[in-house]
């Protein structure tokens, strides 16, 4: 059950976002940030630490240009001055950054946090996400097919350990599942929602991008996009992922998103731009997710200027006319919210996911 304060700063940060949206002066107020590209896993469908991935992050992130503890607690300090309300944080795997809980604890409170991990390092690292609000683990399939998915004997027991450690003694953290759906595993994903309602934990389902919001200019995408599933298993899964979720069960994503999949929609208006800072990659570049070029520098300029910016500004501007139609749920979700395309629904479900 959620406390009374999480209650408290759930609506409050809502009421406050509803008033932005009938005043029309949204604003950016989640931060999406990887803090490092750096995995202990190198998932073929992965397009930011997956095989082909590894010469590009050498060259473009390499570990000595990480942002430093100091330099991202500063960051994560101007995300509480400028009112964010929730941060992203993933990576690469997030947990191998020993100073996770540093830097999260200064959003702790303020900031909704929410994690994604592979669970690999969890439950010997759960101090790392205590400061966290929610914690997505990826689980591809609900048994050991996962290790093979994900290139990794034994990935699939150590995820589920960690995800029932962190149950068992950070009770207070949201547990989410992602499953990324590849051509691999689409015909699981029944088997996923019978998984994740026996387990008792939401899940989200994700057909793996390898054109929009990680993608940048240069960074190969050719053996990624060989792992999309053929459009019609993806289209029946989601099928079957949209009635479960009209049946009541704990799947995160509007209803909005599973039709744009079920019918292989091309694009929507798209406000993550607007709203969302980011991606914001671990040596402080930012990158605008419409051209998929950097608009600044975390490092470089204060928070307050580079949301003021023209670049951050043009990209903004640049989303609702968007080809690109990135088929993550966040992401569309959020645009839906916004074009109030988002219904009571939709929103029961996010809340039991994400408040209690
Ligand atoms: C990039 S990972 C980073 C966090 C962590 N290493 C993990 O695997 O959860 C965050 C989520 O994105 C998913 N993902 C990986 N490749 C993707 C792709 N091409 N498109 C969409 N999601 C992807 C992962 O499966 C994971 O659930
Ligand atoms: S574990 Fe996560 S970041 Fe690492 S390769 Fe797999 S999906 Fe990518």
């Amino acid at each position: 059950m959620p406390t009374i304060e999480f209650t408290r700063r759930a609506t409050a940060a809502a009421l406050a976002l509803a008033a932005d949206r009938l005043r029309g002066r949204m604003r950016p107020f989640v931060v999406n940030h990887l803090v490092t590209v750096r995995c202990n896993l190198h998932c073929p469908f992965c397009y930011v630490s997956g095989p082909e991935q590894v010469e590009f992050n050498r060259i473009h992130q390499p570990r000595r240009a990480e942002m430093n503890t100091a330099e991202m607690v500063a960051f994560y300090r101007q995300l509480v001055a400028e009112k964010f309300h929730m941060a992203i944080v993933l990576g690469g795997e997030p947990l191998l950054r020993g100073d996770l809980g540093e830097m999260l604890r200064v959003l702790q409170g303020r900031l909704f946090v929410t994690v994604f991990t592979n669970g690999w390092l969890l439950e010997d690292r759960l101090e790392l996400v205590a400061p966290a609000t929610s914690v997505f683990v990826s689980l591809d399939a609900p048994d050991a097919e996962h290790d093979r998915l994900r290139a990794m004997p034994g990935s699939f027991d150590r995820a589920l350990k960690g995800l029932e450690a962190m149950r068992r003694r950070l009770p207070e953290i949201r547990p989410a599942i992602n499953m990324t759906v590849t051509r691999e595993n689409v015909g699981r994903v029944k088997e996923m929602l019978a998984f994740a309602r026996s387990l008792r934990v939401p899940v989200a389902f994700q057909p793996p991008t390898f054109d929009g919001q990680f993608a940048v200019e240069g960074r190969p995408n050719e053996e990624s996009a060989q792992t999309a599933a053929a459009r019609e298993p993806l289209a029946e899964a989601f099928r079957a992922i949209r009635e479960a979720a009209d049946h009541g069960d704990d799947v995160i994503g509007s209803r909005a998103f599973f039709s744009h999949v079920v019918d292989d929609r091309a694009s929507y208006p798209c406000h993550y731009p607007e709203l969302v800072l980011g991606p914001v990659f671990p040596n402080g570049e930012v990158i605008g997710c419409t051209h998929q070029r950097p608009i600044g520098d975390v490092r470089e300029t204060p928070l307050k200027e580079l949301l003021a910016s023209t670049p951050f500004r043009d990209n903004a501007a640049a989303g609702p006319g968007c080809a690109r139609g990135c088929r993550d749920w966040g992401i569309h979700d959020l645009s839906a919210v916004y074009a109030r395309r988002f219904h009571l629904g939709d929103a029961r479900r996010y809340y039991r996911a994400f408040v209690g």
